[in-house]
């Protein structure tokens, strides 16, 4: 249903979409004020997308296999992005690296989920380079999206043990368990238009944010979307 007042935004997926889903179930429960305009891939094969049409949501493939040319599928891209008119753009298992064109045009407006504790381990294979680095932690960061990869400011970080048994698998399912609830309530707050990024600087209810929004595995419970995240100054 689209609700007249409510922002609009499309969702890019390259793969299973668990994080897509996750937004979408919680803005199907109510509890974001969004109107889902579309999930685009870069991928016809993408899990997600099966999805999206299961849920009536409109789904558009600008295929990078087929149209090969790196130039030519970021221009198709920013228009597929651009026709839908969007005020928020999702990037949620997006596997591609964006043109500055296509990230200058929603500055402000553009979220990116990656699975570290950034600025630790930028780039691929982040699971795996946690667990050589001897760090005691790992996590996951949402974050504004700027021309620097996994660069844009940093909102809220979910931060997870490293146990000394980890396999990549074990810590990369206690990794994407947390991202399934910061992704939900950082894009609850942009739907709220509490979040807000200006000049590379973020905001919650109007208060500059000094530091990233950290919230370890127990403070996140089912009702994570009430979390109180107001009282941030
Ligand atoms: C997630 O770990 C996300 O942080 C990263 O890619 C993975 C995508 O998973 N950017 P999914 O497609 O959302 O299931």
């Amino acid at each position: 249903m689209t609700e007249k007042n409510y922002l609009s935004a499309v969702i890019l997926i390259s793969g299973r979409g668990s994080n897509m889903i996750s937004i979408v179930e919680h803005q199907k429960a109510g509890n974001i004020p969004l109107n889902i305009k579309a999930i685009i891939s870069d991928n016809q094969n993408a899990a997600g997308l099966q999805f999206a049409k299961d849920n009536g949501i409109c789904t558009s493939v600008v295929d990078a296999k087929k149209i090969g040319n790196r130039d030519l599928f970021n221009t198709q891209l920013k228009d597929c992005v651009d026709s839908y008119k969007p005020d928020l753009v999702i990037l949620a298992g997006f596997m591609k690296i964006l043109t500055a064109d296509l990230v200058n045009a929603y500055t402000g407006k553009m979220l990116n989920i990656h699975p570290s504790l950034l600025p630790n381990f930028p780039g691929l294979d982040t699971h795996n380079r946690a667990l050589k680095s001897g760090h005691k932690e790992h996590g996951a960061s949402v974050h504004f999206v700027t021309e620097e990869l996994d660069g844009g400011p940093v909102i809220i970080q979910a931060v997870v043990p490293i146990e000394s048994d980890d396999t990549e698998d074990t810590l990369s399912a206690r990794v994407l368990t947390e991202e399934h609830k910061i992704y939900p309530l950082t894009v609850k707050l942009f739907a709220e238009k509490r979040l807000k990024c200006i000049n590379n600087e973020v905001y919650i209810d109007d208060h500059q944010l000094k530091s990233t929004v950290t919230v370890n595995k127990n403070d996140i419970t089912k009702d994570l979307l009430c979390l109180k995240i107001g009282a941030v100054k």
